[in-house]
């Protein structure tokens, strides 16, 4: 028998407590993006997330090193933090330890990298988008999050939005994938993930002949130093 889904679901209640941001919980559902970074950028993320967890974490200093169209520099703004921000379309190659000297010391770290392939941004072999393997976008995924952690305060985190896909039938679990790869650069998670709804998606307007259970979300995961 089918299953008919109400149109809106209501959210359980969350547990009371010390919180700055109480409405901040596993998951994240805004509608609107927020006048930060360009919704013309591909792959870009609306502002709510990033301001929640901004003023969650109240970090002094922030890095941005896969800024895209600025998400995350928009919102530091607002907030008056301070933000460092690189890409790969400026030639600035996250995955190069040389660039961290004149980063300075941050409290807190805004990734977005690509979904593997999900997206191409460009053809540039140093950019995520463009790892011939699976194993070649965690090798260079890893030494970002080294680089990121290695300008990290002793009690910083590094929270990453990432999302799986399925390409050509096979699904990339990428969520899990990062847990694992940052367990082997000493990080554990800081809490629980963080399922952010995506709403207008593009493949969201499109048929497809093929059979799957959509995914209508992807995850931010927040790290800290530590062994699991
Ligand atoms: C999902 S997009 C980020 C979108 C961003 N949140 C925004 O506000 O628009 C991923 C970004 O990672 C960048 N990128 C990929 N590989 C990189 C690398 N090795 N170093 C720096 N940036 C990289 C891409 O150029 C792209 O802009």
């Amino acid at each position: 028998m089918k299953t008919v889904l109400p149109k809106f679901i209501e959210v359980p209640a969350a547990p009371r407590n010390a919180s700055p941001v109480p409405e901040l919980n596993s998951i994240h559902a805004a509608r609107r993006r927020g006048p930060y970074g360009s919704p013309k950028y591909r792959g870009n993320c609306g502002g709510y997330l990033i301001r929640d967890l901004l003023c969650y974490y109240q970090p002094k200093r922030v890095l941005d090193p896969m800024t895209g169209s600025g998400t995350c520099r928009d919102v530091c703004r607002e907030l008056s933090i301070p933000c460092v921000s690189m890409d790969i379309r400026f030639d600035q190659d996250a995955a190069d330890p040389n660039l961290y000297g004149a980063v300075g010391p941050i409290d807190f770290a805004w990734m977005h990298p690509p979904y593997w392939r999900q997206i191409v941004y460009n053809d540039d072999p140093r950019c995520l988008s463009a790892a011939p393997t699976l194993e070649a976008f965690f090798a260079r995924l890893r030494l970002v999050l080294r680089n990121c952690q290695g300008v990290l305060t002793r009690r910083g985190k590094i929270a990453i939005l990432i999302g799986g896909y399925s390409e050509r039938g096979v699904f990339q679990p990428l969520p899990h994938l990062t847990v694992a790869a940052a367990a082997k650069e000493g990080l554990r998670m800081a809490g629980t993930e963080i399922i952010r709804l995506q709403y207008g998606n593009t493949s969201s307007r499109r048929v497809y002949r093929s059979t799957f259970i959509p995914g209508l979300h992807d995850q931010c995961l927040v790290f800290e130093r530590g062994s699991l």
